[in-house]
Parts: C-alpha cells; sequence; structure tokens
C-alpha cells in the first residue's frame, strides 16, 4: 500500500473542527480510559476520544457478537457530544483478535520473524484487520517493532528478530495488511508502532516496576497475578528487566532500535506507542527529545502518540501533576489511564489554566489524534458492518494460519533424517503440552497472561498428528509412562504462558518435570522428536545430543494442524531463526554470545536444496547443521 499522505481536505475538516472545541472536549479526545473504568454516560459528558480493552478485557459472553455490542455502545455515547466526534476503540490484536473467544489466533511475532515471509504477514493482517473491524474496532496496538537483545525479556516473543532489517519488513507488511486498500477502508484497522523506543534493549536488574512492598494495593498487577504464586515468579525473575532501563549509546539505539519506526512511517502508520523503558535513565514518556524532536521532527511522525497504561504515573512516581505536565510537554498526546480517568482530565485542565501546559500544545496533540480518526474516515462512517461478524474464526483464515505455523517451525536437529515422519508408522506422543490450546497460544490470548486449557476453539498439534496419521496410529501419553516400545516418539514441551514483565526469567531452561518427560519417552523409543512451544529460545545444549530430532515451534496459535503439516512433511520445513540461540545460560543477552548454539538465519530443510532468503541482505544463508 502506498505511505498514506494525509489527504488536505481531512487537514482542513480537522482545523475547521478544532477551532470549534472547548478546553474540555480537547482534553477529553487526549483521554482512554479502560473500559471496565469508565461509568455509563462519561463518554459523552466527558467527550472521552477513546477506550481500550486491556489484554482480556472482555465483555460477557466472550464473543464476537458482545464484542461487537459493547464497542458500538460506546461509540453511540460519543456520537452523542455537541460536536459528534466518533470514540476510537482500541485493543491489543497482536496476533489475531486474540481476546475474542472464536477468533483466528496466529503465531506470535518471533515465530513469524522465523517465517519470513512477508506477504504471508501482509495477508495475517488484512485478516486480523478483517476480524478486529467485525467488532467495530478500528485500532489495535501492534505491531511491535521491538528488536529483543534479552531472551530473558519476558517480551521476547513479541519481538519479529534481533535483526532490525527483518523486523523493519515484517512491521512494515503488517501494518499494509491492517490498512488495506486504505485507512478510510471499510476494513482498515490503525496500527500502533510500540514501544517508542528502545523498550528491548533495557538492562537486566534495571526494571524498577515491581515494589515488593506494594504488591496488594498496584492495581494492575493484581490483574497479572490471577492466582499466579506471585512472589515465586518475582523471585524467578519477574519484572526483572521489563521497563528497566536502555543503557545503550545513541549509536545503538539509532542503528538498531529507530529504523522501524522510520519503516513504520514511510508505511504510513499514524499512532506510536510510547515505552515504559527509560533510555540512560529517562523514562521514554518524559523523553521530549525522542518524542517530539526525533520521532515528530526528524522523522517526521504525522500521526498520534499514546502512552502505556499507567505509563506516565512512572515518570514521578506519586507526584501525578508533574507526571502529566512533562508527559504531555515532552510529547505524549493521548493518555491511556485506565482506571482514575477524571482525575487526569483535572490536572491537565489545572496545567493549562495554570500555564504549564500550553494551548498550542493541547491544540497539537487533539489536531494528531483527529487527523487520524479522519485518515480512517470515521467522520464519515463511525460503524463497520456487522455483516463481517462471519468472517471472525473463518476458515480462510484458520487456513491463513495453519500456513504460518507450518512456515514459523524451525528444524534444529534432525539425525538420520527421522522427519518427515512415516505417516504409516506407530507414533508415541507424549506431553499435555501436545493437547494443550492455551500452551501454543501463549501470552495475549483471550487473558492478558493467556493460560492453559480449551480456552478458545482450535486444534492441539495433537489433534493435528491425529488428523494427518489416523486415530489408530497416534498413541498419547500425558506423562510418557508406557507397557511398551514405540519406533517414533515425539515429546511436546511448552513454557508456562506469559505476558510482559511477568514473563522475566533469570534462568531459561526446560523443568525438571520435563526433562524427566523426555527421558522416560526416550527410554521408549527408538527414534525421539522434541517440539518446544515457547516464547524464545531456551538452553538446551546438554540434551540436545540425546535428541534425534529437536523443532522450534515457538506460539503457534490455534491451528496446531500446522505442525503436523511440516511433521509429515507434507509442507516442507523452511523456518529460519530470526534469534540467535545461545549455549549456555551465561550468552542470554545477544551482546554477551560469542558462539551461540545456532545464528540467525540457521535451520534444516531435510532433502530440499540449501535456499538463501533475499528477505534482508544482511541475513546469513541457511546453517548446515
Ligand atoms: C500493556 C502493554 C502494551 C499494551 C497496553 C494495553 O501494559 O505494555 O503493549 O498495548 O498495555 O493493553
Amino acid at each position: 500500500m502506498p505511505p498514506q499522505s494525509l489527504k488536505p481536505q481531512d487537514q482542513q475538516f480537522v482545523a475547521r473542527l478544532l477551532a470549534q472545541m472547548t478546553l474540555d472536549e480537547k482534553i477529553g479526545q487526549m483521554t482512554q480510559p479502560e473500559k471496565n473504568s469508565v461509568k455509563p454516560g462519561d463518554v459523552t459528558r466527558l467527550s472521552l476520544g477513546s477506550v481500550l480493552s486491556g489484554g482480556g478485557g472482555n465483555p460477557d459472553p466472550n464473543t464476537p457478537a458482545a464484542w461487537r455490542e459493547m464497542v458500538t455502545a460506546f461509540i453511540e455515547e460519543s456520537l452523542q457530544t455537541r460536536l459528534k466526534i466518533p470514540l476510537l476503540y482500541g485493543v491489543d490484536a497482536v496476533h489475531g483478535h486474540n481476546n475474542v473467544v472464536g477468533a483466528t489466533i496466529f503465531p506470535h511475532n518471533i515465530g513469524l520473524g522465523a517465517a519470513g515471509d512477508a506477504d504471508l504477514v501482509r495477508r495475517i493482517g488484512r485478516a486480523t484487520a478483517v476480524e478486529v473491524a467485525a467488532t467495530n474496532v478500528r485500532w489495535t496496538f501492534a505491531p511491535a517493532v521491538s528488536v529483543p537483545q534479552d531472551l530473558r525479556w519476558g517480551r521476547t516473543y513479541e519481538g519479529y528478530s534481533q535483526d532490525p532489517a527483518a523486523v523493519s519488513e515484517l512491521a512494515t507488511a503488517l501494518i499494509e495488511g491492517l490498512g488495506g486498500d486504505g485507512w478510510d477502508g471499510p476494513t482498515a484497522v490503525l496500527p500502533s508502532v510500540k514501544h517508542f523506543v528502545a523498550d528491548a534493549a533495557t538492562t537486566w536488574g534495571s526494571s524498577k516496576r515491581v515494589d515488593r512492598s506494594a504488591l496488594t494495593t498496584d492495581r494492575t498487577l493484581a490483574i497479572a497475578q490471577m492466582g499466579q504464586d506471585f512472589v515465586e515468579l518475582l523471585d524467578l525473575g519477574a519484572w526483572q528487566i521489563d521497563q528497566g532501563d536502555a543503557e545503550i549509546d545513541e549509536a545503538t539505539l539509532r542503528a538498531v532500535h529507530l529504523p522501524p519506526y522510520r519503516a513504520a512511517i514511510e508505511a504510513g502508520a499514524l499512532n506510536v506507542m510510547a515505552s515504559y523503558s527509560a533510555w540512560q535513565g529517562l523514562k521514554m514518556h518524559a523523553h521530549r527529545s525522542l518524542l517530539t524532536d526525533v520521532l515528530k521532527g526528524e522523522l517526521g511522525f504525522p500521526g498520534f502518540v499514546v502512552s502505556d497504561w499507567e505509563g506516565i504515573d512512572q515518570i514521578h512516581p506519586g507526584d501525578y501533576d508533574r507526571c502529566v505536565v512533562e508527559a504531555i510537554n515532552a510529547g505524549i498526546d493521548m493518555v491511556m489511564v485506565p482506571f482514575d480517568y477524571e482525575r487526569f482530565i483535572a490536572s491537565l485542565r489545572r496545567a493549562v489554566q495554570a500555564g504549564e501546559v500550553s494551548e498550542a500544545r493541547i491544540d497539537d496533540a487533539v489536531r494528531r489524534i483527529l487527523t487520524a480518526k479522519a485518515a480512517l474516515g470515521l467522520f464519515r462512517q463511525p460503524h463497520t458492518d456487522p455483516a463481517l461478524l462471519d468472517q471472525v474464526g473463518c476458515a480462510a483464515h484458520r487456513a491463513t494460519a495453519r500456513e504460518a505455523v507450518a512456515k514459523s517451525l524451525v528444524l534444529l536437529r534432525n539425525a538420520g533424517n527421522v522427519l518427515p515422519l512415516d505417516p504409516h508408522a506407530e507414533l508415541l506422543v507424549a506431553g499435555a503440552d501436545a493437547d494443550d490450546l492455551g500452551a501454543q497460544c501463549g501470552g495475549w490470548s483471550i487473558s492478558w497472561m493467556g493460560g492453559r486449557g480449551p480456552t478458545t476453539p482450535g486444534t492441539t498439534l495433537l489433534e493435528g498428528l491425529r488428523a494427518e496419521a489416523g486415530p489408530d496410529r497416534v498413541h498419547f501419553s500425558l506423562n510418557g509412562e508406557v507397557d511398551r516400545d514405540y519406533s517414533v516418539g515425539v515429546v511436546v514441551v511448552a513454557e508456562e504462558p506469559y505476558a510482559e514483565g511477568m514473563g522475566d526469567r533469570a534462568e531459561l531452561r526446560l523443568s525438571d518435570a520435563q526433562l524427566a518427560l523426555i527421558d522416560r519417552v526416550r527410554a521408549r523409543c527408538a527414534r525421539l522428536v522434541v517440539v518446544l512451544l515457547s516464547g524464545r529460545p531456551l538452553i538446551v545444549t546438554g540434551q540436545l545430543p540425546d535428541w534425534d530430532a529437536f523443532v522450534a515451534a515457538w506460539l503457534p496459535g490455534t491451528e496446531g494442524q500446522g505442525v503436523a503439516d511440516a511433521l509429515f512433511g507434507r509442507v516442507p520445513f523452511t523456518g529460519r531463526l530470526s534469534f540467535d540461540w545461545p549455549r549456555s545460560q551465561e550468552e542470554l543477552r545477544r551482546s554477551q554470545g560469542t558462539s551461540p548454539l545456532f545464528r540467525i538465519g540457521e535451520g534444516l530443510a531435510p532433502g530440499a536444496p540449501l535456499a538463501v532468503r533475499s528477505l534482508s541482505a544482511s541475513r546469513p544463508s541457511r546453517g548446515s547443521t
């Protein structure tokens, strides 16, 4: 899709509208509460410009129709305001419309990076946009254009690659897919390019996100905990690196972390989300130089910057009024204030009246917001076509997801060419994770953290294997304790689903229970295949020689039969690592990795000639190991 130059008529319309607005109406447009916090009538009373669903901010029942009904009610409330400015609803559709039961859930970005297929990502963007628009939502907080440097980071899987060029190419493809034939198209969905900037470059141990003495008073962490043993997770490293400080020099920031934003702006992106993290000790939400001088000035970003969830509160904890002034003056245009939105409105009104924030800054912020709404065509048509609901989770989208799953798999070991599997051989499949849709979807799936179990319609890996080989040839064991031998065993092990800092871990390894499961199957099978479902590489150096085959399957989403397609050779293995795979726990930060076990670009293709993908010249050719 060609770069979206903002139409002159939209800009003239916005100028006329802005001239009519009161200060309160302008501040209302800059306010984005979470849907569970908004009191009935407040969208109209306060002229709220946006509402979001946080991860798992679902209606009850959680159905596509109920989602559409919920979002439409908010939009209708906004059309009752004096100036009838339509509300823009935002969600985290980061791998499909992933909060919605019944939606297609695609592989997370780390898998799409391994697939390395920009056209596929564009098609995923388009399918996602249709499913999001079906629920009357026109804004998604995606793509993340993070370039992960430290695999201990719980958001590693939201990154496409450690190669900035690959991130730029795939993010551009997603943005083009979300936009379709143009931002004012009936199913165009506004992307949010995040998190600006260098969110993935923070130093382990530098995060101040969690104060162990305040665990019960932090409303956001209360949502995250959801019954998990939170202190145990903190002891494992949770919230040690996410939202921390990127202690890198400007040359590295510009060379590694800025290019994907330049590419996204070129692709027509009209929203950027600020990062919780800091750069050289200064919080990004207060970083005027980077938010305004670099992003809006040097890069010419014409859209609006949204804060992250309670992101401005971290600038000066305990002095909220100062947070508001510094964030807005730094270049934040809309504030994601999930809970206390009236406190934000009053604080900003007071700051403008006291001259601490200029009317010109307010006008600039509101102009940017309204321009994005005009570009989406919301003033002409604030609602999408309800008939789109028929396409949520449709066969065509699931087929695209199945294709993506197969292309995302990376074959890292294949001793004796045990793969592709013989569909006529008897097969033992072991491990609860082989038959767990929540485990294969990972975080940001139906709930913020995701979670094990049949959380949404889809096909598990086991169901895919049985569909391919026939139920009589595929024997399943939850724990690998069987009373006979098999020629081939496939063990599936998964990371426990997580999101954000809840997934920060000091060590990346399989659990003792998982290793014991693999050992039990090893003892009973002549050939052993291990399939890993994870948001990042784990250290398997010591175990790998004992496995005949090893497949990195990342977090494939709802269409698990894509794994069977590759294991049985219906589709060739073409995936290649988009991250270095470290050899030891001491090399989990890329800069520490002198000799990774596998490098970016490696991946086996049994029987096929070695291929060099033209995706990015900087990527090495396929590895031979
Ligand atoms: C979260 C994440 C951000 C997400 C936002 C809304 O804390 O940092 O990626 O888009 O809040 O859910």
